[in-house]
């Protein structure tokens, strides 16, 4: 397959490079075409990680030998089925944190026709709500940490991630960069306000040390944090 056409070398696209990514590092995957199907049919919105943001989560939990996987933000469960194929290779779990009980019937869903449902648990409520009992009922310490719910709470959902890892947890957040808007301390938008802090508060606290990687390509233009626990 020529995947430079239409297009070869004059202005190639950052989703025609997409494209190519996935046609030669993700093959067709059916649990997830469907999980994305049934996130449509819901109306819910399209804003799940894309299929190699995906596979690297997948592949960053493989690295570190997850099997104890925290992720905030389930939507319809497509980043928790990357997860959960890595958790599941050390009999491990996610536990997946969902604010909106629609979200969560379709991951639930999606999740039990991936066979993936002995490996992930969905806590139904507001993060900073469930987040607590997780620090005492024997959940924690999470070996990798997810961040990708509501961009206002970040800075706290930093804080409890450190909390809720040990020394070497890897700790992912999606949304920080925004289309750019981060570097915009003007901004008046609260989920640009919030990714701000959270990446002023990686840059700042002693307990983490971290990076950013801006993306493009299947999504709009945005990034992740990766950091780890001292
Ligand atoms: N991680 C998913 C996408 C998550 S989208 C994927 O890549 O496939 C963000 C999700 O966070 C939405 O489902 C939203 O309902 C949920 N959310 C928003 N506020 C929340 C909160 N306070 N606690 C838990 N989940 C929340
Ligand atoms: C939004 C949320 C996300 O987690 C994401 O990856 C993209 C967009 C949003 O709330 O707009
Ligand atoms: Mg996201």
């Amino acid at each position: 397959m020529n995947h430079q056409s239409p297009n070869a070398g004059a202005d190639p696209h950052p989703r025609q490079v997409e494209r190519y990514i996935e046609s030669l590092l993700i093959p067709s995957d059916p649990a997830l075409t469907a999980a994305v199907q049934a996130a449509d049919q819901a109306g819910l919105p399209a804003i799940a990680v894309s299929p190699a943001q995906g596979k690297l989560l997948m592949l960053l939990a493989m690295a570190v030998q997850a099997r104890s996987i925290l992720e905030l933000g389930t939507l319809a469960g497509f980043s928790t089925i990357w997860l959960a194929r890595a958790a599941a290779a050390h009999n491990g779990r996610v536990t997946t944190l969902e604010a909106e009980p629609k979200h969560a019937a379709v991951a639930r869903s999606n999740i039990e026709r991936a066979g993936l449902a002995k490996h992930v648990r969905i806590v139904e409520g507001p993060a900073l709500d469930t987040l607590p009992k997780l620090a005492t009922d024997g959940s924690a310490p999470f070996d990798l940490i997810f961040i990708d719910a509501d961009k206002e709470n970040y800075p706290a959902y930093l804080d409890w991630a450190i909390r809720l890892g040990r020394s070497g947890t890897l700790v992912i957040a999606d949304n920080v960069v925004r289309e750019g808007q981060v570097v915009n301390d003007a901004s008046t938008d609260s989920r640009v306000i919030g990714a701000r802090k959270f990446n002023q508060a990686l840059a700042d606290d002693p307990r983490i040390d971290g990076t950013i990687i801006q993306m493009v390509g299947a999504k709009e233009w945005d990034g992740m944090a990766f950091g780890v626990v001292r």
